[in-house]
């Protein structure tokens, strides 16, 4: 386990490629003419259309996403015990259909989740019935998270001891997943730490992608990041990586994840405890969302 970048490593069972094995990316078919302009409300919109509709897909993967729940999540709820004791708390953003949600509330910790599609939001609701999840400990937010940097009203002065941010930063333009991840270590409590899933790349990339799925296509704005620029940008953000780990997608083929665990520097570790810490590179899992 380290917090140093290094190179992703290849598929388990794949060719180790002859050169430096920067992460192999499916290719994605540039959006067509129409989705230049990149200001910010049109990604937004566009982000929020594209989810909108892959609610069937969600719905289509949900069983294996929640078998992932806890190989993914129990290392990152050890991380926070570790330096902070109990953990009450989690604000998750983008939790689309709420199978994260359902799993966070069944451990018993409260959750504001931030879901700016009404569908997932709906979608998330029937998942935490059809789970049992004690209604009362997850509030669901119908907002756009990005406020500039600065909390969202609603989250105005909270603070929490885990933050979830998967599959959720590179869904903003340059400068503003700066932004995004600065809102969110503005929640953390003292010794709390964040989750942060992106997809590895071998070259930075942006812009508007056409995406083909079993359920048709779609067009939505992508931010890629190499490893190294991706824990870059956290350190910009006053953040620092305390775990991490590459996780290949057994879904989608060549497409390889780097999950890391973040908090702010300074934060003092508490003494150590007898039982060993989960650590990420424990998790095997069935790949992201
Ligand atoms: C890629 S999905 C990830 C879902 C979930 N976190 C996971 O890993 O399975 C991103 C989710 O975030 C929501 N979302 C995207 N941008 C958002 C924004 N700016 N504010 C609030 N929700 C957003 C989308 O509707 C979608 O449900």
């Amino acid at each position: 386990m380290s917090a140093e970048v290094a190179a992703p490593p290849a598929p388990r069972g794949a060719r180790a490629p002859a050169t430096t094995p920067a992460a192999a990316t499916p290719p994605v078919t540039p959006a067509p003419p129409g989705h230049g302009l990149t200001s910010l409300g049109r990604i937004l919109r566009t982000n929020r259309t594209a989810y909108t509709k892959l609610v069937r897909f969600y719905r289509a993967t949900a069983r294996a996403r929640a078998a992932d729940a806890p190989v993914l999540l129990e290392p990152v709820l050890a991380a926070a015990r570790e330096r902070s004791g109990d953990v009450d708390s989690v604000l998750e953003l983008g939790c689309a259909d709420g199978v994260f949600t359902s799993w966070l509330t069944r451990e018993d910790l409260a959750v504001t989740a931030v879901e700016f599609s009404a569908r997932m939001r709906w979608a998330a609701r029937r998942r935490l019935r059809a789970d049992h999840a004690p209604a009362g400990r997850v509030t669901i937010l119908p907002h756009e998270f990005h406020n500039g940097g600065e909390p969202l009203p609603p989250l105005a002065g909270r603070r929490f001891d885990v933050v979830l941010a998967m599959a959720f930063v590179h869904l903003f333009p340059a400068g503003t997943d700066l932004e995004v991840l600065r809102q969110i270590g503005r929640h953390l409590t003292p010794g709390g730490v964040a989750f942060l899933t992106t997809t590895v790349e071998a070259q930075d990339r942006r812009g508007f992608e056409r995406k083909e799925g079993p359920h048709g296509s779609r067009v939505r704005y992508r931010s890629r990041y190499t490893a190294a620029s991706f824990v870059e940008l956290v350190n910009l953000a006053g953040l620092e990586v305390r775990d991490k780990q590459y996780r290949v997608d057994p879904r989608i083929e060549g497409k390889t994840w780097l999950d890391v665990i973040v908090g702010h520097p300074g934060d003092a570790l508490r003494p150590a405890r007898s039982g060993p810490v989960a650590s990420l590179l424990e998790a095997s899992v069935h790949g992201g969302a």
